[in-house]
């Protein structure tokens, strides 16, 4: 016994009895360690969306979805918005300490040395149609850098691997901001070595090659908040899904390819621009009945974007910073009576009211509120969901790194439980009816 909690579980199966034993991590629920199980009974288990399975060890990030809290390597989400930035962050996240001044400065210096990409990956752009998604353009473009930097490709290689993590952090930016270029038609914007990471994302999206481009201080601050809270969020459908294509022995570029085509979907990272068309669909706030109305109604596919998570049953604390950071942006650009904003939040107020949602502990999540920052800072609906990703990248890449340096890692394979046909006779195809 361990904090007066079982450390074994006997399960008894027909005329078999076992033990399995009831794993403790540092914090968070007990686990179940099932893996002989199928060895010592022949049974499965069965977790339709994993609602009940850990599915690896991980020593980067922790959620508390009971009280709301967030933590990357133990430091609350909140102290590192606030007093820490998204190098920092990076560094953080990837090798499990906060930096020392000079190992900051190695490591924002690695991250700009690594911003531009390839001159050759220029022309993947036109080969995209001018009205391409951006995060299809990312899909691509992410997966394609595999042919162009073969000396970090070996994953055995601990040198390369943390090459191919610094490539990848350093260029999406890069990546990103061609692909918003491309869709409006305007030149590509280099990186400049003596912007931060997020003034150069700011800059490579938004700069022309005619006039001089002034970062604004507390837009570049948004920006790097907003990229401090999507950078990891443990296990989830992207994260997971890099770490099943890693697990094959997959090169970095195509697993993180993977993992933002797992991010586009609504029901994961592409929810905000989700958020932002719902919110546009509902126009007026003496809609909102109408529409939530429609969120509970099971035979109505529609849900309420920006509302509910897997784990958090409280308010996400990423959502209550990104409220603050909206107040901030709205009230920098003078924007006072963004309907929009206004609208959601009277759709919080009666949502956060209704039995309903209160019931299912549905509160708003990050993507709530990031739509509408993005609006204000002119960013399109479409790159919503890029600029998820590349926060995202440092979690999807300190993951990998985690995966693959573990002796233990194997092939991810899941199981099935199999209800399709029996074996049957094959019918030639005359005869068939
Ligand atoms: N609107 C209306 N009902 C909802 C919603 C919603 N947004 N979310 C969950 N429910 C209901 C659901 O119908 C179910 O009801 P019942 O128990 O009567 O069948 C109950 O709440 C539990 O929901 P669930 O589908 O079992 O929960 P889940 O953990 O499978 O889904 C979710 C989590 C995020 C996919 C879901 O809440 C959702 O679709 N939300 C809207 C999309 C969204 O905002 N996604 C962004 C997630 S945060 C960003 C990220 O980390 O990727």
């Amino acid at each position: 016994m361990s904090n007066g909690s079982p450390t074994t579980v006997q399960l008894i199966f027909g005329d078999k009895t076992i033990i399995l034993p009831v794993l403790s991590g540092t914090d968070g629920p007990s686990t179940l360690d099932i893996s002989t199980l199928y060895a010592q009974t022949g049974l499965l288990t069965y977790d339709p969306g994993f609602t009940s399975t850990a599915s690896c060890e991980s020593a980067i990030t922790f959620i508390d979805g009971d009280e709301g809290r967030l933590l990357y390597r133990g430091y609350l989400i909140q102290d590192l918005v606030e007093r820490s930035d998204f190098i920092e962050v990076t560094y953080l996240l990837l090798y499990g300490e906060l930096p020392t001044l000079s190992q900051r400065a190695r490591l924002s210096e690695d991250v700009t040395y690594h911003t531009f990409v390839h001159e050759q990956i220029r022309s993947f752009y036109n080969g995209f149609r001018r009205d391409a998604h951006p995060m299809a353009i990312m899909v691509g473009v992410v997966g394609a850098l595999s042919s162009f930097y073969h000396d970090s490709l070996d994953i055995k290689d601990p040198v390369q691997r943390e090459v191919a993590a610094l490539r990848l952090v350093g260029k999406m930016p890069t990546i990103a901001g061609m692909a918003y270029k491309y869709s409006i038609g305007q030149p590509f914007v280099y990186p400049k070595n003596d912007l931060s990471y997020s003034g150069n994302f700011l800059r490579m999206m938004f700069a022309v090659p005619s006039e001089e481009y002034i970062i604004n201080p507390i837009l570049e601050r948004a920006m790097d908040r907003i990229l401090i809270l999507h950078a990891d969020h443990e296990q989830n459908a992207s994260t997971s899904t890099v770490r099943l294509a890693g697990s094959s022995g997959a090169n970095p570029f195509a697993c993180i390819a993977s993992g933002i085509a797992a991010l586009w979907g609504p029901a994961h990272g592409g929810a905000n621009e989700a958020v932002l068309n719902m919110l546009q669909e509902i126009g007026t706030a003496d809609r909102i009945p109408e529409f939530i109305n429609r969120a509970k109604d099971k035979n109505d596919p529609f849900r309420l974007m920006g509302f509910g998570h897997r784990v958090y049953k409280n308010y996400d604390p990423r959502a209550k910073i990104m409220r603050e950071t909206c107040h901030e942006v709205l009230e920098e650009l003078g924007i006072k009576n963004d309907p929009l904003l206004k609208l959601a939040m009277e759709l919080e107020k009666i949502a956060l009211q209704d039995p309903y949602f209160v019931e299912r502990k549905l509160y708003p999540n990050v993507d709530f509120y990031s739509g509408i920052i993005f609006r204000a800072m002119k960013i399109p609906v479409s790159m919503f969901t890029v600029i998820f990703a590349v926060a995202r990248t440092v979690g999807w890449v300190a993951h990998w790194l985690e995966m693959i340096s573990d002796p233990l890692q194997k092939i991810g394979r899941p199981r099935q439980l199999y209800r399709g046909k029996v074996e049957r006779q094959f019918v030639p195809v005359e005869k068939r009816k």
